[in-house]
C-alpha cells in the first residue's frame, strides 16, 4: 500500500496553487532600460528583440508604461556617442550629461518609480573597460579609478537616482561610494553591489547596446571566474561591511547555485541579473518556433525565485509584468 502520495498535492488547478511555494509579481522585476541622445528616437537592439534605445522623451513614455503595469524600478544605462568617450570616462560625471537629465526626467515624470542606476566607466570609457586602463601594461587600475566612481556616483544621486549600481567590480568601491555619498548628504541613497558578477559571454548583446565591448583584452582581472563559488562569499563579505543595501548575481540561470549559495549566508536583499544573452537565447529559440517563449520565461523567473532572490533585473520584465496583469 502506498500511503504517501504526493501527487495528490497535484490533483487539481486549485490544490496546486493552494501548495504553490514561490511566485512572481510585478514587484519583484526592475526593468533595464537603454537611454540615447535626441527626441523621439527608439531604436532596436538587434541582439535583443523587443528591446530598444530610447531617446528621453520616448525613455519617459515607456516609463510610464511600467509603472502602469505595477512595476516598480527601472535601471537605467546611457549609450554614448563615440565622440563623447574619453580614457578616463570623463563624461560620466558631467552634471549636463544624458545620463544625468535621463534620470531627472524619469523621476520628474514619475515620482514613486525608482531609477537604478549604474555605476561603472564603461559606457564613457574609449576603451571599453569599467576601469581605467594603463596605457603602457593594459592593467585595470583599481585605486585610480574609484575616485571617478565615487563622483560619478554623486551625479547620479544629484540627478536623483534612488538606488546605485556599481557593476564594475574594483575592490573596495562600495565603501569609497558609500563615504562619498554620505559626505555630500546622499546617506539615504540605496546601493545596490553588483556583488558576484562573472566574466560572462552571456553579456554579448548588452555590449552592442551601449557599443561598449573592450578595444583589447578582457575583463578576467576584475570580473569573476565562473568556476568559483567560494569567492562569491568573500566579495558579499566584503559588501556587507562596506555598507551594501542590496546584493546581487550576474549573471542568473547559469548561476542559480551562487544564487542560493549567498541567500543562505546574507540577510540582505538579494537581486540576481537576467542578462542579455540569456534574453537573447530564449527569444531566439521562440522565433524559430522551437519553444514556448513565455512558458520559458515564466519558468525562468520562478526559478529565480525559488533560488532565493528578492528582485529580478530582467528584459523580460515587461512581457511578464503584461503576462501576469
Ligand atoms: C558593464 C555592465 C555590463 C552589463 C551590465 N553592466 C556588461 C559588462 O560587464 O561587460 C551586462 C548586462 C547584460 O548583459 O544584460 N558595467
Amino acid at each position: 500500500m502506498i500511503s504517501n502520495r504526493p501527487r495528490r498535492n497535484r490533483v487539481s488547478h486549485s490544490l496546486r496553487d493552494l501548495v504553490q511555494e514561490n511566485s512572481v509579481s510585478a514587484n519583484d522585476l526592475i526593468a533595464p532600460l537603454f537611454v540615447i541622445e535626441g527626441s523621439n528616437q527608439k531604436v532596436p537592439v538587434a541582439s535583443m528583440p523587443g528591446q530598444f534605445r530610447f531617446s528621453i522623451d520616448l525613455l519617459v513614455q515607456k516609463v510610464r508604461e511600467l509603472e502602469a503595469l505595477g512595476i516598480k524600478c527601472v535601471s537605467l544605462f546611457p549609450a554614448l556617442d563615440d565622440s563623447l568617450k574619453d580614457s578616463k570616462g570623463t563624461e560620466s560625471y558631467n552634471p549636463r550629461g544624458l545620463f544625468p537629465r535621463a534620470i531627472s526626467a524619469v523621476k520628474e515624470a514619475c515620482p514613486n518609480m525608482l531609477v537604478m542606476s549604474d555605476v561603472a566607466l564603461d559606457p564613457y570609457s574609449s576603451d571599453g573597460h569599467d576601469g581605467i586602463v594603463d596605457s603602457k601594461t593594459g592593467e585595470i587600475l583599481n585605486d585610480q579609478t574609484l575616485d571617478i566612481l565615487a563622483m560619478m556616483a554623486i551625479t547620479q544621486a544629484n540627478a536623483g537616482s534612488d538606488i546605485i549600481g556599481p557593476s564594475d567590480m574594483m575592490d573596495g568601491r562600495v565603501g569609497y561610494i558609500r563615504k562619498a555619498l554620505d559626505e555630500e548628504g546622499f546617506s539615504n541613497t540605496n546601493i545596490m553591489s553588483y556583488t558576484a558578477k562573472y566574466a560572462s559571454s552571456f553579456y554579448g548583446p548588452f555590449r552592442d547596446a551601449l557599443d561598449s565591448a573592450p578595444k583589447s583584452g578582457d575583463k578576467k582581472t576584475y570580473q569573476m571566474n565562473f568556476a568559483n563559488k567560494r569567492e562569491a562569499l568573500r566579495e558579499v563579505e566584503l559588501d556587507e561591511n562596506e555598507g551594501a543595501d542590496i546584493l546581487m548575481v550576474k549573471p542568473g540561470l547559469a548561476y542559480l547555485d551562487v544564487l542560493a549559495a549567498i541567500r543562505e549566508k546574507s540577510n540582505l536583499p538579494l537581486a540576481v541579473y537576467n542578462v542579455s544573452g540569456e534574453y537573447a537565447m530564449v527569444k531566439a529559440a521562440a522565433e524559430k518556433g522551437w519553444i514556448d517563449g513565455e512558458a520559458v520565461m515564466m519558468e525562468s523567473l520562478m526559478a529565480f525565485k525559488r533560488a532565493g532572490a528578492d528582485m529580478i533585473l530582467t528584459y523580460f520584465a515587461e512581457e511578464a509584468a503584461t503576462l501576469i496583469k
